[in-house]
């Protein structure tokens, strides 16, 4: 382990001289030739001399320092709270958040229901998709065959047809140097077409198959392509152009926009009243409760919360799966001996982790002019809070930059640099990137993340901050070319 560690005075005006530069592409060699398989070259960036990390406190007239720090960080500063599980001031340990406790009896009972939610294939119409089917690896979408939605222009281009296998030469879709102009979208496959009939007394679902105008028969593709769902806990809205509200409704994504949307609570003898519900920073529960009825992603066209409920009660959780006897979260419900699904009901689920009000009721509920029970009627909310909590445990922070961050030390006096460092945690990534066949040093990486983190002049100030660590250059930083 190499752990270099140095001081910088905090006045030491010859060191904060040395203005940085950024970073420039070099004139990409052979560009003009560039071939479709010459796509994945990797092409360099070269740093000019005088770019150097910033090690020192910001001078007059400069913002602070604002460090990179890991999401795992425990110091009161560093520290971005888990928005579902922040940490308790007075006992020190990680809770689920005042507000939810409101609603959840208990919170690992909801993650468990979350996990099955998002894993579960029964949630699609057709038995197949499940949310984890789009958000698989990583929490994202690598599947390359019928992956293309047509873009603006309705038309497959070049890509022939539906079903089409991506290679790594159709990318990019837009490319002068090779007369590429094709406007399709690389998205995520869903559902085939289909109108919502029933679901029987035995829990299955009946549709009927419509023809999509672009798509057939074939399965849709969105168009847009799967994010991550690691980490979008944190996001304060949800989707690319964020339309999944901060304040969940308990009903669809769209918060306080939609003022009739509302669940339902048990007031014992006063009855099942209709109330509303804004649980704010709650942005992953708005977007959940978009994809179950989306017919495109997941649903036959009609088909409603309540409906899917009475499938999802019927069937048994996971039912279709191999659940791994050692999984974190389900290994202890997993039904070994029948060899598939859960070893117990999502009626069961739901009781445990929520409070009984939202749950369980003597009366009916009347929702589109039929009778549901209190369980099924407020599907949508339990959908949405389980997975929401769910999420709050697909973190990342324990990756190479994360050690790395965790491993610093700042100046006492508060200025704001770096003390102590410890660049050997980063020798996996650079390892990983040269079996990738891509040269990167850890200097290399402390450059990018140096482009974050360097003081920036006040607004209305103009002026390149300067640096204050001089190192041997210049540095060549090899990026592969993106699509
Ligand atoms: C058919 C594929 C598909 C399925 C199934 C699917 N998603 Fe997605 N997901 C997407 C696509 C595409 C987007 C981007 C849509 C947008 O932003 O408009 C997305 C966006 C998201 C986001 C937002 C991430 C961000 O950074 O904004 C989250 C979270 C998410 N999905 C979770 C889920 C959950 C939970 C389910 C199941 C209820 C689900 N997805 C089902 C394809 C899918």
């Amino acid at each position: 382990m190499r752990r270099i560690t140095f001081t910088i005075p905090r006045s030491a005006p010859a060191l904060l001289v040395a203005a940085a530069i950024g970073c420039g592409r070099e004139p990409p060699q052979g560009e003009a030739t560039r071939t479709a398989a010459e796509q994945n070259l990797v092409s360099s960036f070269t740093c000019a001399p005088t770019f150097n990390r910033f090690a020192g406190p910001p001078p007059a007239g400069f913002l602070p320092f604002t460090p990179f720090d890991s999401l795992r960080s425990t110091t009161k500063l560093g520290r971005v709270d888990n928005p579902v599980f922040p940490i308790n001031f007075v006992t020190g340990t990680a809770a689920l958040r005042a507000d939810l406790t409101t609603y959840i009896a208990d919170s690992n009972a909801a993650i468990q229901l979350g996990k099955a939610f998002f894993w579960d294939m029964q949630v699609g119409s057709d038995n197949k998709v499940a949310c984890a089917t789009c958000h698989f690896q990583a929490g994202q979408d690598t599947r390359t065959r019928n992956q293309i939605n047509p873009g603006g222009n309705g038309s497959f281009d070049a890509m022939l047809s539906p079903n089409y296998p991506l290679a790594a030469a159709d990318f990019p879709f837009v490319d002068p140097l090779l007369a590429r102009d094709v406007d399709n979208v690389t998205g995520s496959q869903g559902v085939r077409a289909t109108t919502f009939v029933s679901i029987s007394s035995k829990g299955v679902e009946t549709t009927t198959p419509r023809v999509d105008p672009v798509f057939g028969t074939m399965r849709q593709v969105t168009g847009v392509n799967a994010p991550s769902t690691i980490n979008t806990v944190y996001n304060h809205r949800n989707f690319f152009n964020g339309r999944a509200q901060n304040e969940f409704n308990g009903v669809d994504p769209f918060g306080n926009r939609n003022p009739s949307a509302h669940i339902w609570y048990d007031a014992g003898s006063a009855g099942v009243s209709p109330i509303s519900v804004t649980i704010t920073n709650a942005s992953a529960a708005s977007q959940a409760v978009g994809p179950p009825l989306n017919p495109v992603e997941m649903s036959a066209a009609g088909r409603t919360f309540p409906e899917l409920a009475r499938k999802m009660l019927l069937v048994k959780p996971l039912g279709l799966q191999k659940v791994d006897a050692k999984d974190s979260v389900l290994g202890l419900l997993a039904d070994t001996k029948a060899g598939k699904g859960l070893k117990t009901t999502y009626a069961a689920m739901i009781q445990k982790a929520f409070k009984p009000a939202f749950v369980s009721s003597s009366k009916t509920v009347t929702v589109d002019n039929k009778s549901y029970t209190l369980t099924q009627a407020n599907f949508s909310f339990f959908w949405g809070m389980a997975i929401m909590i769910y999420e709050a445990t697909l973190i990342a922070d324990n990756s190479p930059m994360d050690q790395y961050a965790l491993s610093r030390t700042f100046d006492a006096a508060g200025a704001g640099y770096v003390v102590s460092e410890d660049v050997s945690v980063l020798n996996p990534v650079v390892n990983r990137m040269a079996a990738e066949g891509v040269t990167i040093t850890t200097d290399d990486i402390l450059y990018g993340l140096e482009l974050f983190e360097k003081p920036l002049p006040l607004p209305g100030q103009i002026g390149i901050p300067p640096s204050a660590r001089l190192i041997s250059s210049p540095t060549t930083m090899a990026t592969t070319a993106s699509p």
